[in-house]
């Protein structure tokens, strides 16, 4: 490995760090277990038809984004710095390499402009369910969900809530703010979950969602839902924008790597499975299809609700779930920008996450109204018909999560893997892996799947969204 020291001594004293092994955990545990897991990966699993396409997924986590995320950690920890600092540490100055760390900032000022204001519908509808949304019928709540959308200043109302929370907390810091937000908020999520997994084992339909989320049935897979399967490892995980080096940059000890990897992708695998077993039983008990699309948590699920007693209770208690999902996933995207601001230009904690804060609520003011507006709705389908197509464009908050999503992580996951892989110095790199593991065998099988494995997988992944594969 180059010498760190190129870029200065990482002021040793000055930067934060997490108090124990555990606090690192739940954080990037907190990071990776969001919207991801709890409203987008039961609706892919939906629309995929189940089963091969969990399989798929599970295939993509081990052998894709579980050696990214090892990656990423590790270079964090390597240099102490958030991602622009971490690849000027170990390259020449003025190296292109930096670019995939300005890359990783990017996407976490950009994915959280839009995420925050699906973030904010949780809001608006563990609010609605609190007063009683379960009484309300099929029709009315379709409609519910349809006003919401068209509506920018209920949008932005929940956007600027959203907004408002994460910022206090990154701004308290990354002891009393993240650290102290994702000890409490953690097990209150696992706690909610296990409550809804519990009620959901005892009910009818949970055989059904079993047999849909795990059996294998023929004729199902198909090649866009294994890229998909693929590009999700990469969001659901945080991976390709510099989140997990940033929390990584926070590690003092040294850890075990690949047991600290393995626990985060193996909690946040756990929660998109039993999500998937909360959801779908509900779903098939009101006779109601798996396979809707983005409506199955806002749509199907509340009118699902709405038939069951004790609906607005249970109504609640999953939205008020998802909203804590996202927080902890909100804070890590903010953290990102704020680390950067405070290790490249020395601005203090408070002010950064203000400053971040705000810019990247303006920045969603637009997502906030794309139902609503003909300009960034209508217009901007119009405007990026060329790209996608006749009748296939779309709305500013779709192009932002299109580019993120399918560019901008892939992208930036895939310059990391290459950049550790390749770039940074062996027996350095080795030393860093193999520090207290009991996983230090495994070093080649890594090293092997960053350099061959993960450019085929996201190299794939881009002919697909270039309609080439
Ligand atoms: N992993 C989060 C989710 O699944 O909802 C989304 C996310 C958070 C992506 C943080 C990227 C990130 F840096």
């Amino acid at each position: 490995m180059r010498n760190a020291s190129a870029a200065g001594p990482a002021r040793p004293g000055r930067r934060e760090h997490w108090s124990s092994r555990l606090a690192f955990v739940l954080a990037a545990t907190g990071s990776a277990v969001g919207l991801g897991n709890i409203w987008k990966f039961p609706y892919i699993t939906g629309t995929n038809g189940g089963g091969w396409f969990v399989l798929i997924y599970l295939v993509a986590v081990l052998a894709v984004a579980l050696p990214i995320m090892v990656a990423e950690i590790l270079l964090g920890r390597a240099a102490q710095r958030s991602p622009v600092g971490a690849f000027r540490a170990y390259s020449r100055p003025g190296s292109p390499w930096l670019g995939v760390g300005w890359l990783g900032v990017a996407a976490g000022f950009v994915i959280l402009s839009y995420y925050s204001v699906v973030a904010g519908w949780t809001l608006h509808y563990a609010w609605l369910s609190l007063r009683g949304f379960g009484g309300l019928e099929a029709g009315q709540i379709r409609e519910t969900f349809a006003e919401l959308y068209a509506d920018p200043a209920l949008n932005l109302f929940w956007h600027a809530v959203f907004m408002a929370l994460t910022i206090g907390i990154v701004a308290a810091g990354v002891h009393r703010g993240v650290e102290r937000a994702t000890r409490i908020l953690m097990p209150v999520l696992l706690g909610m979950l296990l409550v809804l997994l519990v009620r959901a084992a005892g009910g009818e339909g949970f055989g059904r969602a079993l047999d849909f989320v795990f059996g294998l049935r023929a004729g199902q897979l198909t090649p866009a839902g294994v890229l998909e399967a693929l590009g999700h490892s990469f969001f659901t995980l945080s991976l390709g924008m510099g989140a997990m080096l940033t929390y990584g940059s926070y590690l003092r000890a040294r850890d075990d790597l690949v047991a600290t990897s393995v626990a985060v992708a193996g909690l946040d695998t756990a929660v998109s499975l039993m999500a998937c077993l909360v959801i779908f039983p509900i779903i098939f008990s009101a006779g109601l299809a798996p396979g809707v699309g983005p409506g199955l948590v806002f749509v199907s699920l509340p009118i699902a609700f709405g038939q069951m007693p004790g609906g607005a209770f249970w109504a609640a208690l999953f939205f008020l779930l998802l909203a804590v999902a996202a927080l902890t996933s909100t804070i890590s995207l903010l953290e990102v920008v704020v680390s950067h601001l405070m290790d490249e230009y020395r601005m203090r904690r408070r002010r950064a996450a203000l400053g971040a804060g705000l810019a990247t609520l303006l920045l969603g003011v637009p997502s906030a109204m794309s139902g609503g507006s003909a300009l960034f709705g209508a217009g901007f389908q119009r405007l990026t018909e060329p790209l996608f197509g006749a009748g296939q464009g779309k709305n500013w908050f779709d192009l932002l999560d299109y580019l993120a999503s399918n560019w901008m992580l892939p992208l930036g996951g895939l310059g990391i893997a290459l950049f550790v892989a390749w770039r940074v110095g062996g027996e350095a790199r080795e030393q860093a892996f193999k520090a207290g593991s009991r996983f230090a065998r495994l070093y080649w099988a890594w090293v092997a799947l960053l350099r061959y494995v993960v450019p085929a997988g996201v190299g794939a992944v881009f002919l697909h969204a270039i309609g080439v594969l």
